[in-house]
């Protein structure tokens, strides 16, 4: 089946929904025409509405607009990932909550993980996974926390149930260790699952959002939608969200002219990382 085609927004609408867009979101579609077009249009046909300007004045409408608003955010956002998309990554955050469980003091103490823009969830899993298995002969407290803008998705990670074809990268042993065969593909098995919380969160309203206290903050492959701008205000704001001696990873060669005086490298050439002093 081919792409469907999309009636051309005009190029008086286009600035006015790229503006928009950007100012809800954070995400940059300049030059993204067809991605805005095949965004908006099936939310005109399930809103039963023929005019973009209809449609405008709709999600205008400050309260009452603020569903359609999520539904076509929800459509327009990028939701690909997988299981382990960058294991070494994750594995370096294992080495370092390991060492971590080893300095605290306090005996109860919880740590942290939080996956921003975690998408269907495979990211914050992962990390869980990854996380369980450094702390398999320990009693170290720990959770992982996944946030994303889209609703759907974070329904999707939520669930924690996966086809067979989102699970292909994972090992058999882990397979068998954190899944569990369910009616419509593999569950995450309720002992990894109940580590694991999701929540909707705007990365455009870090201001409003709840989540502090964290011991690693893993933000991969969503900031390169953002302009560099706000890229450095986000990260920003995370450091203001890690503990003292929290770990920020971020995507190879995401952000690469940010700086801060409250971080220092950490693995440079291995990682993309930051500790905050
Ligand atoms: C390409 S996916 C990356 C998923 C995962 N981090 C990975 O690397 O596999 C990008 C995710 O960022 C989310 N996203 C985009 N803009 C966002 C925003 N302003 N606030 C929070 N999440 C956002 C999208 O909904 C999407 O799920």
């Amino acid at each position: 089946m081919g792409v469907a085609e999309y009636p051309s927004i005009s190029d008086e609408e286009l600035p006015r929904w790229e503006t928009w867009i950007e100012k809800t979101t954070g995400i940059v579609l300049r030059g993204r025409k067809h991605v805005l077009e095949q965004g908006i249009y099936p939310r005109l046909l399930a809103c039963g509405i023929s005019s973009l300007e209809e449609y405008r004045r709709l999600i205008d409408l400050g309260q009452g607009g603020g569903l359609e608003k999520a539904a076509l955010i929800d459509q327009l956002t990028v939701k690909d990932s997988s299981f382990f998309r960058n294991e070494s990554a994750m594995n370096a955050v294992g080495e370092y909550l390991l060492r971590l469980s080893r300095e605290v003091e306090k005996e109860d103490y919880e740590i942290r993980v939080w996956s921003v823009g975690c998408a269907l969830g495979q990211e914050a899993y992962s990390l869980a996974m990854v996380t369980a298995e450094y702390f398999e002969y320990t009693d170290q407290r720990w959770q992982v926390l996944g946030t994303d803008i889209s609703p759907t998705a974070v329904i999707h990670a939520t669930r924690g149930v996966y086809s067979d074809k989102q699970i292909t990268g994972i090992s058999k042993h882990r397979k068998v260790r954190f899944f569990e065969q369910a009616e419509e593909g593999w569950a995450i098995e309720p002992g990894l699952r109940q580590r694991v919380r999701f929540g909707t969160s705007n990365l455009r309203d870090l201001d409003n959002c709840p989540y502090r206290g964290q011991d690693v903050i893993f933000c991969q492959n969503v900031l390169i939608y953002f302009r560099e701008e706000m890229v450095h205000s986000i990260l920003d704001h995370f450091v203001e969200r890690l503990n003292p001696g929290g770990l920020l990873v971020l995507g190879a060669g995401e952000a690469p002219d940010w700086n801060s005086s409250r971080v220092v490298r950490w693995l440079p050439g291995r990682l993309n990382a930051y500790r905050v002093c």
